[in-house]
């Protein structure tokens, strides 16, 4: 099509939609910038969202009153060898897919290329892409099975993390096992509805948040080519979290364990360190007769019940959301396509610098001007009949990198993986120092290659003790 003829199907196109001021600084426009513009307009869902807007205008949030704590099936319990025993089979069987949410920007921790690109472990400094990456390989050489890895990027670092993976040799694993998959933009609106400008050629958007996750799967056919490959059960995790078990057999097992679960999505938690924790926390809420599973953020959870003990004196709503999910091909088909209930939208009203119309000049607000939307992925356990949770212990299995300092930062992520690889070191007979508050006094890292689990270690020769301050990998 025509620039000028594209202009005009635009021009229509947004008259119709109240949103004619998006061409507003067109004519000043060079051509190579005035169709970026048109192609911008183009791919953007502007005609979902006057519902979007009402939707999240009338959202009757989950009703806080009606929580209750959701029952937990321990990683290490009776069930634990029957559990790794249907993984098995299924990771073996080549059902198995990992899957990879990195899509955010990485604002808290002030990186500036992709967070996947961060240098996470404690001696060598792998990059967090790089830790799943020889998990995989790991798992692959386990198994003998390739394992193809899903990568929800954002159209503003997908290219970078292309770039990323084929600097690195992809790792060592096989490219056409890697499917990148950028997530969707939104466009942000102010109070009235109106979208905004970033700059005369550019509408202000944001990425459509991780729930976008199972429109991105459908639209860039992921799960089209997960249905080729056989792949029956989709391995979900953050990219912030360098502990993260990518493809566990016993999780996967108990996912599909009839008794506990519909093997549509299951979940894994951490108990919550305590009451103030900034975390969403997994419970139950009552739909009519029904029991659902929801996650509540931290913001949301009303005090009273963040500071609630059960009889043991634990907390009662303690089930510390790590975002690990397993969810089905089925069950995400059914989402995607419409077939289904669909993921809510949700709104925050945030600073977003915009282009005055009248002077055409940046204004930078201090205060929050306009709504942004994004869909949770969480949101998804509330449409499963049976969706099991899964308490896992947070040595082995969760230390996020989100902020630069502080909690969930890279120095506290460091000191819990040195924890991590020193309890494995001493359950093979290793001395390990510790300091007074019991963390361990040194920097041990264990790479995937090397073991996975500590039984992994087992009947091999390590130095007999463990040096304080020492700096080890294995
Ligand atoms: C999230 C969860 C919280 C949980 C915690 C565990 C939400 C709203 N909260 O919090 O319940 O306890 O993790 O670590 O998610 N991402 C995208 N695209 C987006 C937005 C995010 O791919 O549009 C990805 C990010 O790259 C990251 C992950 O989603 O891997 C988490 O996003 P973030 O917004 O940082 O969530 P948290 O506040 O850390």
């Amino acid at each position: 099509m025509s620039i000028d003829l594209s202009l005009e199907t635009t021009r229509t196109r947004l008259h119709a939609l109240h949103q004619s001021h998006l061409l507003q600084f067109a004519s000043t426009l060079g051509p190579s910038a005035l169709r970026t513009l048109l192609m911008q307009i183009e791919s953007l869902p502007i005609e979902r969202l006057p519902s979007m807007l009402a939707e999240t205008e009338a959202q009757v949030s989950t009703d806080l009153t009606s929580l209750e704590p959701v029952p937990l099936v321990p990683r290490e319990g009776p069930l634990t060898s029957e559990f790794r025993a249907a993984g098995d089979a299924m990771i073996r069987a080549g059902k198995v897919a990992a899957f990879t949410v990195a899509g955010g920007q990485g604002t808290r921790l002030g990186w500036r290329g992709p967070k996947g690109t961060y240098p996470a472990t404690v001696v060598t400094g792998k990059p967090l892409f790089r830790v799943f990456a020889e998990q995989l390989l790991a798992t692959e050489r386990r198994y003998g099975i390739r394992l193809p890895w899903y990568i929800m990027t954002s159209p503003l670092n997908n290219e970078d993390t292309r770039a990323f993976f084929l600097d690195n040799n992809w790792f060592g694993r096989h490219p056409q096992d890697h499917f990148f998959l950028p997530q969707g933009l939104v466009p942000c609106v102010d109070r009235e509805g109106r979208i905004l400008l970033s700059s005369p050629a550019e509408v202000a958007t944001n990425p459509d948040g991780h729930g976008g996750a199972i429109l991105a799967l459908e639209r860039c056919g992921a799960l089209q080519d997960m249905m080729r490959r056989g792949i029956e059960q989709i391995c979900y995790f953050q990219v912030d979290n360098p502990l993260v078990r990518c493809v566990d057999p016993v999780f996967l097992g108990a996912h599909v364990h009839v008794e506990h679960s519909s093997g549509q999505m299951s979940s894994k938690c951490v108990n919550k360190r305590n009451a103030a924790e900034k975390v969403g926390v997994l419970c139950r809420s009552r739909d009519r007769e029904t029991l659902r599973t929801v996650v509540i953020e931290y913001s949301d959870l009303p005090r009273k019940a963040a500071e609630q003990r059960d009889a043991q004196g634990e907390l009662a709503f303690g089930a510390a959301n790590i975002a690990v999910h397993v969810l089905s091909v089925a069950f995400a088909h059914t989402l995607a396509s419409g077939t289904g209930a669909r993921l809510p939208w949700h709104r925050a009203f945030k600073r977003v610098p915009h282009i005055d119309l009248s002077t055409g000049a940046l204004v930078e607000p201090e205060k929050p001007n306009a709504y942004k939307f994004e869909c949770f992925i969480f949101d998804a356990l509330a449409l499963v009949d049976r969706s099991l949770t899964m308490q896992v212990n947070r040595v082995e299995e969760f230390a996020p990198i989100k902020n630069a300092e502080g909690e969930d930062s890279p120095a506290s992520s460091h000191r819990i993986q040195s924890d991590r690889h020193g309890q494995w070191l001493e359950s093979v007979g290793v001395q390990v120092p510790h300091r007074t508050d019991g963390s361990v006094d040194a920097k041990i890292e264990i790479g995937a290659l090397a073991a996975m689990e500590s039984t992994d270690l087992r009947g091999r020769a390590f130095p007999k003790q463990v040096h304080r301050g020492q700096e080890l990998v294995i």
